[in-house]
């Protein structure tokens, strides 16, 4: 089976990451799923920004988690105005029929709210306790072993990916703790160590790696067996899996 597309932080290579306009590309351009990333602002909601700051992404500077909503909805977002919210864009994932990865962000800065809030607000949409977890619309992952660990604890039925930027000596084996269902390593893990995802599946693990631009990282993960791959350019990807 050849690998899902995953549009990350949407078509991010076409148009302003994490807009509604790269997620509307995204889906256009045939991704398979969505990836996000997600932080809290001062007030408790969770929005999808990659950085702590908004000075990359807007045309202010701060910190995002000291700026209400309403401050961060004044903003330009390289020419779309105001944040995207997690609630819209689990919104406009549940339209179309796409399953949507999101990513936790410093949950330790937060002391497990951001974990929490995203729980409760999948509850409000119905989406925190899928019937399969293979069915399930939305995927959460971290790179902290902490909030994939809460995940697993405040809402057991969804799927966990544990992303990995270097195979820890115990995990070298393609096994994982019980709380994350996949792994989540990056392309260049892969790239030394393509057979760790044969490993994995034989423990009941599929792989998501990220990200994957470059059309000979494609076909290195649709060849070793890739479940999920993310990538800036969701039509180019699509178009190296189809040669
Ligand atoms: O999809 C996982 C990947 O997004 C992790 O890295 O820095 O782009 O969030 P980053
Ligand atoms: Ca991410």
């Amino acid at each position: 089976m050849q690998p899902a597309v995953v549009a990350h932080r949407g078509a991010s290579a076409h148009a302003a990451e994490h807009t509604l306009a790269a997620y509307d590309l995204a889906i256009a351009q045939g991704a398979d799923a969505l990836e996000c990333d997600v932080r809290l602002t001062r007030d408790g909601h969770l929005v999808c920004v990659h950085d702590r700051r908004v000075d990359r992404t807007t045309n202010a500077k701060g910190v995002v988690s000291t700026l209400s909503l309403a401050e961060l909805s004044l903003l330009d977002y390289g020419g779309e105005i105001g944040v995207l919210t997690l609630d819209a864009l689990l919104g406009l994932a549940a339209d179309h029929g796409v399953p949507l990865f999101v990513e936790t962000k410093h949950p330790v800065r937060y002391g497990g709210q951001v974990e929490a809030r995203l729980v409760e607000l999948l509850a409000t949409r119905g989406l925190a306790r899928p019937s399969t977890k293979e069915e399930s619309p939305v995927v959460v992952m971290s790179f902290s072993t902490l909030a994939v660990r809460r995940v697993r604890a405040l809402a057991p039925r969804l799927p966990t990916v544990l992303l990995l930027t270097q195979l820890w000596p115990t995990l070298r084996d393609g096994t994982l703790p019980p709380w994350a269902d996949h792994t989540g390593p990056s392309v260049a893990m892969l790239r030394r160590d393509p057979e760790y995802v044969a490993r994995a599946a034989d423990h009941g693990h599929a792989t998501y790696t990220w990200t994957v631009d470059d059309p000979a990282d494609v076909e290195l993960c649709a060849g070793i067996g890739v479940r999920w791959l993310a990538t800036n350019a969701p039509a180019a990807t699509r178009a190296t899996l189809a040669r």
